[in-house]
């Protein structure tokens, strides 16, 4: 903690990567203490890159993403797919509101698609995302309207890499139509969909490079995919369905 806490300090005005591999949950830990002073205010500002890559850092519930200052932070990528434990949402739409230069923004599954709507609308600039859930959870208001899923995508036109998708309700899935003539990469490997789902949206997708998909999608899907997808680089990564 000590050492890591100097480390940082010294880098001070260099400040581009925090990567927390294989630190435990150093890395965390440097988080809360600059929300304690240990790491001063003006370090954590200068973090461009949060890449969560260890699942257990939050084992107790640490509420990380309050410790970024609240009035203006220069990230630029926030990845913490691998998380496995809730995160304070108001924190981490406070946060995005806070970083104007976010570009990349990966969300766990405990982020549902009405709070990804919420996150989408003040990050119109994103060009990579990762979905969350992409499932109502449980919070679906009775008698509330739907926030309009299609126009929040049709608004983000730098988009290229999307992933995510780890619950997903595939009711929402026409909602990316909007940004597949721009995407390069799309990972759907958490995502049991249908032949028909599949179709619903790939035939916009023309730019791929790289798609990621469940056998799910069947022979058919693959091959609506080859006659779309002219550009990819590797063939299509199909992974086996988990069950
Ligand atoms: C935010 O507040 C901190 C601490 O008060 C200050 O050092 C920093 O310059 C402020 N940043 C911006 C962007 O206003
Ligand atoms: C695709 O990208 C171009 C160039 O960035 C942009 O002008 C256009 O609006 C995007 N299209 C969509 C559907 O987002
Ligand atoms: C797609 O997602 C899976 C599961 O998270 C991951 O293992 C894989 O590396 C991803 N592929 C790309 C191209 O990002």
């Amino acid at each position: 903690m000590d050492w890591l806490c100097r480390y940082f300090c010294e880098l001070d005005g260099l400040f581009g990567l925090l990567l927390m591999a294989g630190s435990g949950s150093a890395g965390i830990l440097l988080l809360s203490a600059g929300s304690l002073g240990v790491v001063s205010g003006p370090v954590i500002q200068k973090i461009r890159v949060l890449d969560l890559i260890e699942s257990e850092l939050v084992e107790d519930e640490m509420d990380w993403i309050s410790c970024f200052p609240q009035n203006g932070t220069c990230l630029e990528s926030l990845i913490f797919d691998c998380v496995d434990s809730p995160i304070n949402f108001e924190a981490l739409e406070r946060l995005v509101v806070n970083s104007p230069s976010l570009k990349k923004l990966r969300l766990n599954r405990h982020v549902t698609i009405v709070q990804l709507y919420r996150l989408m609308v003040r990050a119109p600039q994103l060009t990579h995302l990762g979905t969350g859930s992409f499932g109502p959870g449980e919070i679906v208001a009775q008698g509330e309207q739907e926030p309009d899923y299609v126009s929040a995508f049709a608004a983000c036109k730098s988009l290229v890499c999307l992933s995510g998708f780890r619950e997903i309700n595939a009711h929402y899935l026409p909602a990316i139509v909007p940004v597949c003539a721009n995407l390069t990469s799309l990972n759907l490997s958490y995502a049991t969909i249908s032949t028909e789902q599949l179709k619903s949206f790939i035939y916009h997708c023309h730019k791929l490079q790289t798609l990621w998909v469940l056998d799910s999608v069947c022979d058919e899907g693959l091959q609506a995919v080859a006659a779309t997808c002219k550009d990819l680089h590797e063939p299509v990564q199909v992974s086996f369905g988990r069950d």
